[in-house]
């Protein structure tokens, strides 16, 4: 079992790149993410729920041009940063996995122990 991983609440910008990090309990290669949206920190695995692959090509890239939603750069699917649920897509209708977040006193705190 994993413990919480940490980042300052200074290197998550509002719609801005999202900060990885490993999932071992998911398998040697697995990552999270974490974004910063409407001033919430927002944590998924890092696994689109159509194809089970990393949504950033580029890593932390996981807003659209329009930021308003997170997008697997494979083929296009939209999931709302909020809820994780694919509005637009192949996946139409499921979701991504949410991994508990918390922020406080300046510091994000993500809780594979939670998860
Ligand atoms: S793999 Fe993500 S939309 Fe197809």
């Amino acid at each position: 079992m994993s413990d919480a991983v940490t980042f300052k609440s200074e290197d998550l910008l509002e719609k801005g790149n999202g900060l990885r990090f490993a999932v071992p309990v998911l398998g040697p290669h697995a990552t999270g993410f974490v974004v910063r949206f409407e001033g919430k920190p927002y944590a998924y695995v890092n696994r689109c729920a159509h194809v089970p692959v990393e949504l950033d090509w580029e890593h932390g890239k996981f807003f659209n041009m329009t930021q308003e939603w997170i997008i697997c750069a494979t083929h296009g699917a939209m999931y709302a940063p909020q809820t994780g649920r694919c509005v637009m897509g192949p996946c139409q209708g499921k979701s991504l996995s949410p991994i508990p977040v918390t922020e406080e006193a300046g510091v994000i705190k993500v809780h594979l122990d939670q998860f």
